[in-house]
């Protein structure tokens, strides 16, 4: 069993605030996969020269790039639309897998949507978090609201919907739910409650 804590679940879903809260109590060192597909969209390189990338080289790019651009929904599709190809996705098992070895003395939290059964299918944990639609895309855009006032919510409920169907109904490593996750659905929970019920799994699994 590898000492991880995957966490999967659709576009939005608050999995990342909840991943990086999650690290912060318990203390386990965090990475955010979505970020990863993120910089590797955004370089748009050939994949000759993505190979010679490391993934720590990855993860300094996300301090150079604009964060609003990264990730932004525009940036989220093109993500996606990468995410299905599967030598992109070989590579990007590699170095997530990568970062879990250079850390193997300590707890990893990962959050994506094929960590828990493709990445790290022996994870101690597997959380799936999960919220409506609409929940989501209200939150996506209240969010985006603040540093972009044109941002429409109908584009944003469009955007999300078809970045979830894309995810799910890709062919290699789809978002996929069953029940060696315990499923979390923050549709009526805050962040806190939400929160409260990832950590008390977590603990007694500890
Ligand atoms: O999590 P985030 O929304 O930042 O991810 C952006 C996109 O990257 C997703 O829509 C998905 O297509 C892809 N992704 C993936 N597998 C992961 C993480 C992200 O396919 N483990």
């Amino acid at each position: 069993m590898s000492s991880v804590v995957a966490i999967d679940g659709p576009a939005c879903s608050g999995k990342g605030t909840l991943a990086r809260k999650i690290a912060e109590h318990f203390q386990f060192i965090y990475l955010d996969t979505g970020m990863l597909y993120r910089i590797i969209a955004y370089l748009n390189k050939p994949l000759e020269e993505l190979c010679n990338l490391s993934v720590f080289d990855v993860i300094k790019f996300s301090q150079k790039f604009n964060n609003n651009v990264l990730r932004s929904e525009e940036n989220g599709i093109r993500a996606s639309n990468l995410a299905k190809d599967p030598q992109i996705r070989e590579l990007m098992l590699k170095m997530q897998r990568d970062f879990v070895n250079y850390h193997s003395k300590e707890f990893c939290v990962l959050d994506g949507r094929d960590i828990g059964t493709v990445v790290f299918p022996d994870a101690f944990c597997k959380l799936f978090i999960t919220a409506d639609l609409e929940t989501r895309a209200k939150r996506r855009f209240q969010d985006l609201k603040k540093v972009n006032e044109h941002i429409k919510y109908n584009d944003i409920f469009a955007d999300i919907k078809r970045r979830d169907e894309q995810d799910i109904k890709r062919d290699i490593a789809p978002l996929h739910y069953d029940n060696s996750y315990h499923l979390i659905d923050t549709t009526k929970q805050s962040i806190e409650e939400a929160l409260g019920c990832c950590i008390s799994v977590i603990s007694s699994l500890l």
